[in-house]
């Protein structure tokens, strides 16, 4: 998969019914302005693949981008941003509680929480709704280039205790440093060799 990265092709942006593809696919999650569009590019090797945005929470939509014949990487949309409206949320939970339920194809999902900030009550309710529905999850802690070393440890173990993780998560990364991204498309890698 990670050799067809260059190969990559911008599906289309779907607010409510998906393609089915017919490729394994991994979604990336996690709240508004955590770095989910940057991880994208990086993984990817492109600047523009996915947009990084500075006004946050806008797209509700999936989008789908297709790994040459390989998979296909989903962007859901960001959530938990204090300014998004009580509505805009509630239509969020529908709209990743029906891809969760519904995506017979979906290999992975990758929660990124910033390595900086306390964990979200979304990033809890969605690793739950994970184990419920039998889907792997990955938690990836992102920029981790703005901590120092101490607290950088400090912060993952308080991630790892907060979701109850195993040793090997949350994944360090850094989308300006490149830190984590071998590690992370080898856990891809083998998430969708795996039949479900
Ligand atoms: P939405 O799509 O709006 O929900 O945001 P997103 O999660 O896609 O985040 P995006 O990739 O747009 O990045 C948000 C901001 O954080 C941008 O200003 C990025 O440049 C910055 N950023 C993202 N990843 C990193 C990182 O690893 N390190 C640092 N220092 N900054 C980062
Ligand atoms: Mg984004």
């Amino acid at each position: 998969m990670r050799n067809q990265a260059a190969r990559t092709t911008f599906v289309g942006s779907f607010p409510d019914v998906l393609p089915q593809l017919g490729l394994p696919e991994v979604a990336f999650a996690g709240r508004s302005n955590v770095g989910k569009s940057s991880c994208l590019n990086k993984l990817l090797n492109r600047k523009g693949a996915a947009r990084v945005s500075s006004r946050p929470g806008r797209t509700q939509a999936i989008n789908l981008f297709r790994i040459g014949e390989s998979g296909v990487f989903a962007d859901l949309p960001g959530y938990g941003y204090a300014k998004v409206p009580a509505h805009v949320q509630d239509a969020w939970k529908g709209m990743i509680e029906g891809y969760l339920s519904s995506r017979e194809a979906l290999r992975l999902v990758v929660i990124l929480v910033d390595a900086r900030r306390e964990p979200q009550e979304m990033d809890g309710m969605l690793l739950y709704a994970l184990v419920e529905s039998g889907i792997p999850g990955l938690v990836v802690a992102t920029k981790v280039d703005k901590l120092k070393r101490n607290e950088r440890a400090r912060r993952l173990a308080a991630l790892r205790r907060e979701f109850r993780l195993p040793a090997e998560q949350p994944l360090p990364f850094s989308s300006v440093t490149g830190e984590g991204r071998d590690a992370l498309w080898s856990r891809i890698e083998r998430a969708c060799a795996r039949q479900r």
